[in-house]
């Protein structure tokens, strides 16, 4: 059926064509009226076609270019267009794209080992996914919690979850109910029952909410949308020692902040224990859409053909790029290039912070930083925008970089120069309620025991 244009009016600031650009005869881009008119409206976009991008770079169709701090959202580690992932692209799209999990193909098993080596679990499930690699992990979690003589189809005595508050674990139902902020999930209710928030990094309040009808704590290792704040390492090894005790799954969110992003190939691996369950998805296939759960030997066994499944998850060509994004990080030596250049930038930030009062806080790890505003972060990421960097701006006060790992020295201090032009630059808006907001918004620093 023909679509008749009785539609809204369009609020977007368009941007216009590229050869219309300073001519009189300027025409909007048809792609924005498109989106605009036809897209579920769940995304406040940037009124920008994004074409291309090389290396730390991003081109839009205006020939305008960006440095890329934002990285997709901590997806593209290798930036863009890597020689080595185009080259499998090219090679696998040309042999099999999808197959199916009814079969072996040759990467599978491979990347399973490889992950496995990486992080120090037993198995692994591949996923499409963040969000469906937590929802997965909450069903293992009830499962592990099951009893024998519990009757199936009956509400498992040991099945609640303690997620932490200020979290974000994705947008399936499984995936809200772990999720603190009440606009991602309230709207949705009722959500999976069981789920109940912890305050962060709050001891005291784990012990209050944990007992024996718990079957998973699950954290995000360092916190990403809610601001980047690391797990502290007293609250991790209670958890560890809480979720043994009571026979509950520790289960870390590494979607964001693993796979190298903090400098070590898992954020956890600075803990002396490990977790049951490990969830990574953003950069394992460096664009291509794949999560994984990787799982102990203990959960895995739980597990018998038919109880999960996925049609795309783990397919030929995204676990080919997976295999090559992990052997790249590797060959490349990365992991030493995020530490060392997260160490330049934060020294960097560190000098805007003691010149720019409204800068309140820096915090993160390798190339996984926030920096937190005493004003709104919005306006700055326009700034940004408009001189050419990408950045992100998380609950308002908090502007998040997350760039590549392949990023290079030069490239730091291009980002810190551009980003001081943008602190200068930007006029600080400071909301009636901001006081309320910035306080609401961080996360309460419980003393660690
Ligand atoms: C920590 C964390 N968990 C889960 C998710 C959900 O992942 P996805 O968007 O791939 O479903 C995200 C996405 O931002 C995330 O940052």
């Amino acid at each position: 059926m023909m679509k008749t244009s009785s539609k809204k009016k369009s609020v977007l600031q368009l941007p216009r064509n590229r050869e219309s650009a300073g001519t009189r005869i300027s025409k909007p881009d048809t792609r924005l009226l498109d989106a605009e008119q036809f897209l579920l409206p769940t995304y406040k976009r940037q009124p920008v076609v994004m074409t291309h991008g090389r290396g730390a770079y991003v081109f839009d169709s205006t020939g305008k270019k960006y440095l890329d701090f934002l990285g997709g959202i901590a997806v593209n580690a290798l930036g863009h267009a890597h020689p080595r992932v185009v080259k499998v692209i090219r090679r696998e799209a040309a042999r099999a794209i999808h197959l199916s999990n009814l079969f072996h193909n040759a990467y599978q098993g491979p990347l399973a080992r490889k992950l496995a080596n990486w992080s120090g679990m037993d198995r692994v499930f591949f996923s499409n996914s963040g969000t469906e690699a937590i929802d997965g992990a909450m069903k293992l979690a009830r499962l592990f919690g099951r009893k024998p003589d519990e009757a199936p189809g009956t509400a498992a005595k040991k099945h609640r979850f303690l997620a932490l508050e200020n979290s974000f674990h994705g947008r399936t139902f499984g995936a809200i109910s772990v999720t603190s902020t009440e606009k991602y999930r309230l709207p949705f209710a009722p959500v999976v029952p069981g789920a109940e928030f912890v305050r962060f990094n709050d001891i005291a309040d784990l012990e209050a909410k944990l007992d024996d009808t718990v079957c998973a704590i699950l954290l995000e290792t360092v916190q990403g949308e809610g601001g980047i704040y690391p797990a502290s390492e007293a609250f991790w090894n209670r958890a560890r020692a809480l979720a043994t005790q009571h026979g509950a799954l520790l289960i870390a969110d590494e979607i964001q902040c693993g796979l190298g992003r903090t400098g070590r190939y898992f954020a956890y691996q600075k803990f002396s224990s490990r977790p049951d369950i490990v969830l990574i998805a953003k950069p394992l296939a460096a664009g291509l859409p794949l999560g994984a759960i990787l799982a102990t030997e203990e959960v895995a066994s739980r597990v018998s053909p038919g109880m999960h499944g996925t049609t795309f998850g783990g397919g030929p060509l995204a676990c080919a790029v997976a295999l090559e994004f992990l052997k790249t990080v590797e060959d490349e030596k990365l992991l030493e290039n995020i530490r060392l250049r997260g160490a330049e930038l934060r020294d960097g930030l560190a000098k805007l912070a003691a010149r720019f009062d409204f800068i309140r806080e820096v915090r993160g790890e390798g190339l996984m930083l926030g920096v937190e505003l005493s004003v709104e972060g919005g306006p700055f990421v326009s700034e940004a925008m408009r001189r050419g960097l990408l950045i992100n701006c998380t609950h308002d006060f908090t502007l998040r970089l997350l760039p590549p790992f392949i990023i290079t020295r030069a490239q730091v201090r291009e980002f810190l120069r551009l980003f001081e032009l943008v602190l200068a630059a930007t006029p600080q808006q400071v909301s009636t309620d901001t006081a309320k907001s910035v306080g609401s918004n961080r996360v309460a620093r419980a003393t660690a025991r």
